[in-house]
């Protein structure tokens, strides 16, 4: 065989091979028409931050499927009918969409008929940015959502563990004190069979503690009736500086509503529902609309929501809304008096504080329980000790400088005076 023919036969072997291996790219995948430039995957962020995210995350499966990959699951065309209108998909029999659709609970997906085509891929090009570069935060909420447990309830022991600590160290107590016991019977008899110990020091050996006097005595007494006095005064003082308080408080709700199933496991935004929390003094509680934008379609048989449907008067057979509307009489938990002032987009907004600084682990309350104390100390210390969010605030920057640069805290911005927080 001549060189020339061995070369022309191997490149054909190589060039078979690597558009073998390239196949699964180019056969069956269209993501390459879908859109990479900054602005289309900005656009199509908002879109699906706007309309998709409700129910989907990219990389967690949530009221819909996780949607990573899903444009390699389906081709393009079909995506994009399924977006604008899943119900048409599902009834013209498509297997996959009816699988799909059994598999969530005969979960109805809005249509969005209104998108054009140009915002559909859009919106896929952003799914396909976010699953080829995952946040990092994502990547870790998914390795902690395993070890959940293990971890819940932030930094501290958690108490099971105290429990197990404290038990086991009464434990080694006990033990310690029979090893004792054993050593000084040992000794004693060691002692008494030793003959030349004079009689003085066999009685000290020998003598017993003599229970009878030491109750009798006067020291006991004083110490029995101070342990006693500092036990009421202490009851006493505790429960004068709670008057008022009510942390803890934890109400019955008319609805059997779960944080832990909305905010905790299916990770719904808090603002979703608080609406007015970055915009305004109050978080505001969500009205029934905001509920039936899913309640509409997901745990339809449900009696808890039923007793949605009941207040705004909707028929869950026909679709049909009457006029006989009450509003849901969800029990108030956190409640300062009418003196104090709080505004929520103050803190959560301006200064950036997480709602479970104040609120405690939300996400993980099947009922709501008011965390803090909300005394006028509690605000106090931590306008003491907390630094003002004073970074790309212009505002601030002549109160930072005045301040070396160094810690600018509420208190320093007038967090103590009286006015700021009472009428
Ligand atoms: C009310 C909840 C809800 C909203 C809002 C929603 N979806 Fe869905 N989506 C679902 C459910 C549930 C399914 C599973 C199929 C079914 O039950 O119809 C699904 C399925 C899908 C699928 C198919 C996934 C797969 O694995 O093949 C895609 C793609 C999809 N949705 C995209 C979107 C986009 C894009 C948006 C926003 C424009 C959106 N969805 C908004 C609930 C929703
Ligand atoms: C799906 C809607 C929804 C989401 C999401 C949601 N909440 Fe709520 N939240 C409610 C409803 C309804 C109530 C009133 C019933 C109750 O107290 O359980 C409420 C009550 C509360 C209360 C007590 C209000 C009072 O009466 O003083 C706090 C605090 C609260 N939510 C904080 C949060 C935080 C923090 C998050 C995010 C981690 C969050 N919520 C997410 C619907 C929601
Ligand atoms: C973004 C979607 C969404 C919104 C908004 C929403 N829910 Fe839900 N809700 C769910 C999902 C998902 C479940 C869990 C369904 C399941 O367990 O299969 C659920 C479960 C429930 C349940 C438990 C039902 C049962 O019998 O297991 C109640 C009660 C409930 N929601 C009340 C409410 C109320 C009240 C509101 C409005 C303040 C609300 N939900 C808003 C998605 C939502
Ligand atoms: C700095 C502490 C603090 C932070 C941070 C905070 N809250 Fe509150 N929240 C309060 C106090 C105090 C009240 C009681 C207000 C009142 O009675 O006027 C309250 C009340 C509420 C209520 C009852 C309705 C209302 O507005 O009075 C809801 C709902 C609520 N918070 C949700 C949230 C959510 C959601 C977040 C995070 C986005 C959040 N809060 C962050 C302190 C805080
Ligand atoms: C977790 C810490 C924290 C708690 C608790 C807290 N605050 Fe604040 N507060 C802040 C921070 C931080 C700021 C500064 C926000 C900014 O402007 O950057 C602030 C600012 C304020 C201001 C504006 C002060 C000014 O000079 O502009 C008022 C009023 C206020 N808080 C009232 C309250 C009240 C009332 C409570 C108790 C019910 C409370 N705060 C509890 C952290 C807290
Ligand atoms: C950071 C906010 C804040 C500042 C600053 C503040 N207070 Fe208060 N104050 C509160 C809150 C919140 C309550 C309600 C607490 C409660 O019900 O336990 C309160 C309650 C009170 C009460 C009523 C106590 C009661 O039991 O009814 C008095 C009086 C009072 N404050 C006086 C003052 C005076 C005087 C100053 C200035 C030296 C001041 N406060 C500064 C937040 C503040």
């Amino acid at each position: 065989m001549s060189l020339k023919t061995y070369i022309t036969r191997l490149s054909f072997i190589a060039f078979l091979l690597v558009s073998f291996l390239s196949l699964p790219n180019h056969a069956f995948s269209q993501a390459d028409e879908l859109p990479t430039s900054e602005e289309a995957i900005a656009n199509g962020e908002e879109l699906f931050n706007g309309n998709c995210a409700v129910c989907h995350q990219v990389q967690n499966k949530m009221v819909g499927p996780a949607l990573k990959n899903v444009y390699e699951r389906r081709d393009i065309p079909w995506l994009i009918g399924f977006i604008k209108n899943s119900q048409k998909v599902i009834q013209s029999g498509d297997e996959y969409a009816v699988n799909l659709y059994n598999e969530y609970g005969k979960t109805v997906m809005p249509s969005f008929s209104y998108f054009a085509d140009e915002e559909i891929k859009n919106i896929l090009g952003y799914i396909k940015y976010q699953t080829d570069n995952p946040p990092q935060a994502a990547t870790a909420d998914a390795a902690t959502a395993d070890g959940e447990a293990a971890t819940a309830g932030g930094g501290g022991i958690p108490s099971e563990y105290l429990t197990i600590i404290i038990v086991g160290f009464v434990i080694v107590l006990v033990l310690i004190l029979i090893v004792l016991v054993l050593i000084v019977t040992v000794l004693t008899r060691f002692i008494n069979q030793k003959e030349d110990i004079d009689d003085r020091d066999k009685e000290y050996v020998n003598q017993k503690v003599n229970f009878n006097q030491l109750v009798r005595s006067n020291g006991f007494l004083f110490f029995v009736i101070f342990i006693f006095t500092a036990i009421v005064a202490k009851t006493v003082i505790d429960g004068l500086y709670t008057v008022g308080v009510q942390q803890g408080y934890q109400p019955t709700q008319p609805i059997a509503f779960s944080h832990e199933i909305h905010a905790g496991q299916y990770e719904i935004e808090c603002q979703y529902c608080h609406t007015g929390v970055m915009i305004s003094k109050s978080a505001n509680i969500p009205s029934a609309n905001i509920c039936m934008n899913c309640h509409s379609a997901i745990k339809t048989e449900s009696k808890e929501i039923a007793k949605i449907y009941k207040a705004i008067d909707y028929n869950p057979e026909t679709g049909e809304y009457g006029d006989n509307v009450k509003p849901i009489e969800w029990v108030r938990v956190h409640n300062l008096p009418d003196l104090a002032y709080f505004n929520h987009s103050q803190h959560v907004n301006v200064g950036e504080i997480e709602c479970q600084t104040c609120h405690g682990p939300i996400e993980e309350m099947a009922v709501v329980k008011q965390w803090n104390t909300l005394t006028m100390g509690w605000c106090i210390n931590c306008h003491r000790e907390t630094k003002v969010n004073a970074k790309g605030n212009a505002y601030y920057d002549d109160l930072v400088k005045a301040h070396d640069g160094g810690d600018l805290k509420v208190v320093d911005i007038g967090g103590l005076e009286c006015s700021k927080c009472h009428y």
